[in-house]
Parts: structure tokens; C-alpha cells; sequence
């Protein structure tokens, strides 16, 4: 067995940072081998008064952390895990979450030639697996924005196989191309979609659509789970504020917030 085949080499963030330097995002990249989530360090780093786009990125988490306050696990030096801080106003703060996967869509497609879709609200999945979580946390005083945080968690090169807990619910990008998938070139890509659909806002309409257009879940029956709640129903469109149009078996539409969507047969 070759070793070096084995052990991956740890990611190389100068170069990214140094390409970034005029971008609204990445031009700063504190990298980490191990923290408790990157969400936290990136938060230590606001309360600092860090720059708006810095970026904080780990090779292994020990309390990596998903959507409903679920764990998230990542193998070091395959994946990337890390954080995105900014500081939105109120109007921009809402369109982070369509924004945020729209931009890993676009990456994906440039560094692999993939096509991934959406799960409302922010999974990305190619085939019916997924391969990208998105958490995002914004922290509020009275009506302001005080930071956002973008978490971005995503198999490059898992063998999933290797993750049986995993195994039939997510993929990576290198399982479904083939071959390896440089995380240097995928990280980049990601910033750089990042910082354009952020100061372009002008182009917020096109990411709007690209966002609805990348979502699956429309047309399909599903359930909706949030904390005790169950909603069940056709996913028949989104709203202007992104919440997810359900029709449920009585004829009646309800509008939701958040929740994780199961697709039902
Ligand atoms: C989800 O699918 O539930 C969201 C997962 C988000 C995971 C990323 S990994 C980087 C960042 N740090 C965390 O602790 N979580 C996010």
C-alpha cells in the first residue's frame, strides 16, 4: 500500500486567500486542524470585529454541528468544512440561505461538471443523495444584523463507502465523478461565487431563479418535520421569502418557515 495515497495532503489556503484578495469573500482564510465547529471560531472571530469575509476552515471538527441542532461529521483532509463571516443588512441577511447553496450549485458545476439540486431549503444533492449541508446562523440585536455566518459542509472525497452510517444517504463529488477532486480549486470556487452573488446584488434575481429552478422538492409529495411538528402534503412552489408552499390532502396551502423535508412515494 502506498502511504501517501492513505493520508491526503492538508489543504492549502495562501494561494486561495492571496487570488481573493480583492473579493468580498475569502480574501482572509484562517485554517485549523481541529476545532469544535468552525461556526464557533467564526463567531469568536465577529466578536473580534474580524473583517466581513473572512473565512474559517478546519480538517476535523469535534462538534461539528448541522441543521436542528444534528451533529455533523466529516473525514479530515477529504472533505471541507468551514465558515463564512459577514455582516448583511436585514434585507440582505434573508436571501443568505438561496444565496449560499446557489453559489456551492455553481461551483460544483465548474470544478466538476456536475449537476447538483436543491432540497428546500439548502441541501445539495446529486442523484438522491446529498453531498453539501449549509447551516445558517445570524446573530440579532433588535431588529439589526449584528454577523451572519454561512456553515458549509461538503464530501469531496469520501468514499462513502468507507461511512456506513452514511452510505445510503450521502455521495461525494469524487464518488460521482470518479476520480479525485482537487479541494483547493472546489474552495476557491465556492468564495469566489460567494463574494460575486453577495456584492452583486443586482443579480439576486438570477440567483432567486437559479434557486428555485435547482429545487427538487417542488412537485413532490413530502413531509415536513420541524421540532414536534409533521406536515404533509404536495410541495407545490416557494414564496418570495423562500418558504416552502405545501397543499395538503384537504385542499388547503400552508407556508412553511423551515423543517427537513422527507420525500414520500
Ligand atoms: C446540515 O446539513 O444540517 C448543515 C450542515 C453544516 C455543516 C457545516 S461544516 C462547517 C460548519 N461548521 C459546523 O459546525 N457546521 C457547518
Amino acid at each position: 500500500m502506498n502511504a501517501r495515497r492513505n493520508t491526503p495532503p492538508p489543504l492549502n489556503v495562501e494561494a486561495i486567500a492571496a487570488s481573493l484578495r480583492d473579493s468580498a469573500v475569502g480574501h482572509r482564510i484562517l485554517y485549523l486542524p481541529v476545532v469544535t465547529s468552525t461556526m464557533d471560531i467564526a463567531r469568536q472571530e465577529a466578536e473580534r470585529g474580524a473583517a466581513e469575509g473572512t473565512v474559517v476552515v478546519a480538517e476535523e471538527q469535534t462538534a461539528g454541528r448541522g441543521r436542528f441542532g444534528r451533529q455533523w461529521r466529516s473525514t479530515p483532509r477529504q472533505n471541507l468544512s468551514f465558515s463564512v463571516l459577514l455582516y448583511p443588512s436585514r434585507r440582505t441577511s434573508t436571501r443568505l440561505s438561496s444565496m449560499t447553496p446557489v453559489a456551492v450549485l455553481r461551483a460544483i458545476r465548474t470544478v466538476t461538471g456536475l449537476t447538483a439540486t436543491l432540497k428546500w431549503p439548502n441541501d445539495v444533492r446529486l442523484g438522491e443523495k446529498k453531498v453539501c449541508g449549509i447551516l445558517v446562523e445570524a446573530d440579532f440585536q433588535d431588529s439589526q444584523v449584528r454577523h451572519a455566518i454561512l456553515g458549509i459542509g461538503i464530501n469531496v472525497n469520501l468514499n462513502p463507502a468507507d461511512d456506513p452510517q452514511a452510505y445510503f444517504v450521502a455521495t461525494s463529488l469524487a464518488a460521482e465523478l470518479g476520480k479525485p477532486v482537487s479541494r483547493e480549486e472546489l474552495l476557491q470556487a465556492i468564495l469566489t461565487e460567494l463574494g460575486l452573488a453577495y456584492t452583486h446584488l443586482k443579480e439576486w434575481n438570477r440567483v432567486w431563479d437559479e434557486w428555485c429552478s435547482s429545487l427538487e422538492t417542488l412537485g413532490r409529495q413530502v413531509q415536513v418535520r420541524w421540532g414536534d411538528h409533521v406536515e404533509e402534503g404536495v410541495a407545490e412552489d416557494v414564496d418570495s421569502e423562500g418558504n416552502l408552499l405545501l397543499r395538503r390532502a384537504d385542499g388547503t396551502l400552508v407556508a412553511l418557515a423551515a423543517g427537513e423535508v422527507t420525500f414520500q412515494l
